[in-house]
C-alpha cells in the first residue's frame, strides 16, 4: 500500500484531470476559439499551435533533462553527487535557442496582429456597425442602398448577417459602458468604448449559425449579451436582404405608421408579443401572425378583420367578460389608426 501523502496526491490529480476533462467537453458545445471557421480566427489559433507545441517540446527536454540529472547524478549508498561548474556550450545553448525563439515568436506575433488589425484594406466587402448596449447588441448596416428602408436602414438585433467568404468591417459603438465583440470561431475580440470608435473585420469561410458573447464584465445581464452571426452563402444573402428590408418596411408603411407607434407606445407590449420587435410580452397571445389566425379574443370573434378588430380592441370586456385585456378608454380615431397596423400582422 502506498503512504498517505502519495495517496492524496494521487487523489488530487485525479480530481484535476476529471475536472479539465469535463471543462473541456462543456466547452465543445459553446464558442470555442480552436475551431477558426474563418481567415481571422485560423490566423491566431495557427499562432497559438505553433507556440503550444514548442511550449511542449521546451517542456520535454527541460523537464527530461531535469528529471535524467536527478537520477543519474544522485546521491546515494556508495556514490557522492557529482559536482559541475561551468559548461560553455551548454549554457550557451540554453541561452541562444530560448533567445532565437523568443524572438521569432515575437516577429511571428507581430505579422499576425498586422492581418488582424487590418481593417482597411482593399478587399473589405462590407461595413456594418455594432452597438453594444446594457445588453445586447444592434446591428446596422447604413453602408449601402440595399439595405435602405422607407426611413433610415436596417438594424437588427442580436443577429448578424453577413454572406460568406466576403471580409467585412465592423464599426463598433457603446451606448452605457464598455462591452466587448467576441466571435471565437470567426476572430475578435475588440472592446466597444463609450465616446470612442473602434473596428474590427470579421470573415466566415462556411455559410452556417455562429456563436459570440459580450467579453467584458458589464453588468447584470453581461452573461445572456450574446451573438448569433449568421453567414449566408454568397447566393441567398441577397434574398435574406430584400426579405429583410421589405419585412423592416411594413413596420414602416405611413398608412399604418401612426397605428404601429401608437401600439407600441400602449401597453400593449406589456401583454403580446410581435417577434423581432420590442413587444415581447408573454401575457396575451402572440400577435406576429395574428391575421393568419381563425379567431381571435378565444374565440369569441371570427373570422379576424377589421370589423371584428375595432370591436374588441374598442372594449374588450364587452366582447368577453372577465378577459384580462383590459378596455384602453381609445377614441375611435386611436382603435382604427391600431386596427389598420394590426392587419399588416400576417
Ligand atoms: Cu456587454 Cu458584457
Amino acid at each position: 500500500m502506498f503512504p498517505v501523502r502519495i495517496r492524496v496526491a494521487f487523489g488530487l490529480i485525479s480530481a484535476l484531470v476529471i475536472a479539465l476533462l469535463s471543462s473541456t467537453s462543456a466547452l465543445a458545445d459553446g464558442p470555442w476559439t480552436n475551431d477558426p471557421q474563418g481567415p481571422q480566427a485560423k490566423s491566431t489559433a495557427d499562432l497559438y499551435w505553433i507556440m503550444f507545441v514548442a511550449a511542449v517540446v521546451v517542456l520535454a527536454i527541460v523537464d527530461g533533462g531535469i528529471i535524467y540529472a536527478g537520477i543519474k547524478f544522485r546521491e546515494r549508498p556508495g556514490h557522492v553527487a557529482k559536482q559541475f561548474h561551468g559548461q560553455n556550450f551548454l549554457e550557451l545553448t540554453w541561452t541562444v535557442i530560448p533567445t532565437l525563439m523568443v524572438v521569432s515568436f515575437s516577429v511571428l506575433s507581430w505579422q499576425k496582429l498586422d492581418f488582424i488589425n487590418n481593417t482597411r484594406s482593399g478587399d473589405v466587402g462590407m461595413v456594418i456597425q455594432a452597438q453594444g448596449a446594457q445588453w445586447s447588441w444592434t446591428f446596422s448596416y447604413p453602408h449601402e442602398d440595399r439595405f435602405k428602408l422607407l426611413e433610415g436602414y436596417l438594424q437588427t438585433g442580436e443577429e448578424l448577417h453577413i454572406p460568406v467568404g466576403m471580409k467585412i468591417r465592423i464599426e463598433l459603438s457603446a451606448k452605457d459602458v464598455i462591452h466587448s465583440f467576441w466571435i471565437p470561431s470567426i476572430g475578435g475580440k475588440k472592446d466597444a468604448v463609450p465616446g470612442r470608435a473602434t473596428e474590427l473585420w470579421i470573415q466566415a469561410d462556411k455559410p452556417g449559425t455562429y456563436k459570440g458573447q459580450c467579453l467584458e464584465f458589464c453588468g447584470d445581464g453581461h452573461a445572456d449579451m450574446l451573438i448569433t452571426l449568421v453567414a449566408h452563402p454568397q447566393s441567398e444573402y441577397a434574398a435574406w436582404t430584400t426579405q429583410a428590408v421589405k419585412d423592416a418596411n411594413v413596420f414602416l408603411d405611413p398608412a399604418t405608421k401612426v397605428g404601429r407607434e401608437l401600439f407600441f407606445s400602449l401597453a400593449c407590449v406589456g401583454c403580446h408579443t410581435i417577434d423581432k420587435t420590442t413587444a415581447q410580452g408573454k401575457i396575451g397571445p402572440n400577435l406576429t401572425h395574428l391575421m393568419s389566425k381563425k379567431s381571435i379574443a378565444g374565440g369569441a370573434l371570427s373570422p379576424v378583420n377589421e370589423e371584428n378588430l375595432t370591436r374588441w380592441v374598442s372594449n374588450p370586456p364587452a366582447v368577453k367578460p372577465g378577459t384580462l385585456m383590459p378596455n384602453l378608454g381609445l377614441s375611435q380615431q386611436q382603435v382604427h389608426d391600431i386596427v389598420l397596423f394590426l392587419q399588416t400582422l400576417k
